[in-house]
């Protein structure tokens, strides 16, 4: 493919040394001229282990070339990657001046270019940017419409510098946020050589994905770097922990406790929790991290229920109360606190759950829901049909399978309060409140 680098920082030059790499004609453009020069001269403007041999390769080859001239670039081409830094304005904010500018060029050149063109921003930019600047920018300046007349896609860069050749050429996946399925297969075969799966989404969705990872990096620095410290106090091998730590793939390394949902709880969680930032005050070290997420998961309770109080009804159905399906553990269970809220609110609250027989609750478990509730056992239905037939607001708190089809036995005058995504495809319109999603 013939394509267009407009940016040559780390993520520019290293997308268009491996990008000639894969044999695609490249063009490499920047507002700096001693950047232009060197690509010219194949000399890597950045510092990257094994990208100033890729470029002097590409160069010698005839698939790498330098210019500012945007119009004559984007006429003789059919992709342009948009990779100019977003650094922070001062407060935080993204400072999108560099994407902005650039896409106005872009845009401006798109006015005459002879073929449909497609533009694809890899700069990290929040959610809704593609959308909302970008697309605004290059309407405006080519005249054109996007999707009619010329395609966008926002497609992140994962890459660590230091390793980043290896990390572009050996992705852990593609990620191809489309305005439309044209724009999408206009930038898929840029990739076909690289052993990757390509997820196709719409631009938000990518966009948040960058994000995410991000921020999911910095947690794990902050996580381990907190183990480490309260190790450390306790004479403990810290390396030789995250080490054990990191061989469960399944629960620790994998996509387990990672679906947004309801708060945690049960009879293990909190507890452990609690002693071990109990453990670490004890040994003075400081675990902001570790004492934020009891915050988060408070949080999270009073986010369910500000949505139930917010469905404006009375009679109230909870859906699942036990911990975990296949349990009847109510110790600590976010909705036996939800249910107590609810009722010290004046709220005619029942429950439903198929685990939770009250006769067959005992001992310790049993001390815990008497104390929440005095008077639990008569607030369960026996069966989801009488839950049902009370509940105006029907509040899904387990993900138990029974449950997947409530979305479809609903009366039209009940709303549904859900917490736990019990299923993604529904009919509820406004009548259904998913917690986060
Ligand atoms: N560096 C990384 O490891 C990394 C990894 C993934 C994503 N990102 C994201 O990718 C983007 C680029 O990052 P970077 O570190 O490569 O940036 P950088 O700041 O190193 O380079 C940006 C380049 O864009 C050029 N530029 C600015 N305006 C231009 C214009 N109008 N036309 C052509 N070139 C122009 C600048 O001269 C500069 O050479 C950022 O959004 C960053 O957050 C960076």
């Amino acid at each position: 493919m013939r394509i267009n680098v407009f940016g040559l920082g780390y993520v520019g030059c290293v997308s268009a040394g491996c990008l000639a790499r894969l044999g695609h004609a490249v063009t490499a453009l920047d507002i700096n001229r001693d950047k232009l020069a060197d690509i010219s001269a194949g000399r890597s403007p950045v510092q990257e282990p094994g990208l100033s041999s890729l470029i002097a390769a590409a160069v010698g080859d005839g698939l790498l070339q330098a210019t500012d001239d945007a119009a004559w670039a984007v006429a003789r081409s059919e992709l342009s990657l948009v990779c100019v830094g977003t650094p922070s304005a001062p407060g935080g904010a993204l400072d999108l001046q560099y994407v902005e500018r650039v896409c106005a060029q872009i845009g401006t050149a798109l006015r005459h270019a002879p073929a449909r063109h497609t533009v694809v921003l890899r700069s990290t930019v929040l959610p809704g940017t593609t959308e909302e600047a970008v697309i605004p920018i290059l309407n405006r300046t080519s005249g054109r419409r996007a999707g009619r007349d010329f395609g966008v896609c926002y497609n992140p860069e994962f890459l660590r510098e230091g390793v980043a050749v290896h990390d572009f050429l050996a992705p852990s996946r593609i990620v191809i946020g489309q305005l439309d399925t044209a724009s999408g297969d206009a930038l898929a075969p840029l990739y076909q050589s690289l052993h990757a799966p390509v997820i196709r989404t719409t631009p938000r969705v990518a966009e948040m994905v960058k994000y995410t990872d991000n921020a999911f990096h910095g947690v794990k620095v902050a996580f381990a770097n907190e183990i480490g410290n309260l190790c450390a106090a306790l004479a403990i091998d810290s390396h030789e922990v995250m080490e054990i730590f990191a061989l469960d793939t399944a629960l620790n390394l994998g996509p387990a406790y990672l679906q947004p949902g309801f708060a945690f709880g049960g009879s293990c969680l909190p507890k452990d929790l609690r002693a071990l930032l109990h453990r670490a005050c004890q040994a003075q070290v400081v675990h902001p991290l570790l004492s934020a997420v009891f915050t988060s998961n408070e949080q999270q309770k009073q986010r369910g229920l500000e949505m139930i109080r917010r469905a404006g009804h009375r009679r109230i159905g909870i859906l699942g109360v036990s911990n975990k399906n296949g349990t009847d553990d109510l110790r600590e269970s976010p909705a036996v606190e939800v249910l107590a809220q609810l009722l010290s609110e004046g709220y005619d609250v029942m429950a439903y759950d198929h685990n939770v027989l009250p006769a067959a609750i005992v001992g310790a478990n049993r001390e815990y829901v008497e104390r929440q509730l005095p008077r639990w056992s008569s607030l369960l239905c026996p069966t989801l049909e009488q839950l049902l037939a009370h509940a105006e607001t029907v509040v899904i708190a387990a993900r138990h399978d029974e449950f997947a089809d409530v979305l479809d036995q609903l009366r039209p005058d009940q709303v549904v309060v859900d917490l736990v995504r019990i299923r993604r495809a529904h009919q509820l319109g406004t009548r259904y409140a998913g917690l986060c999603w």
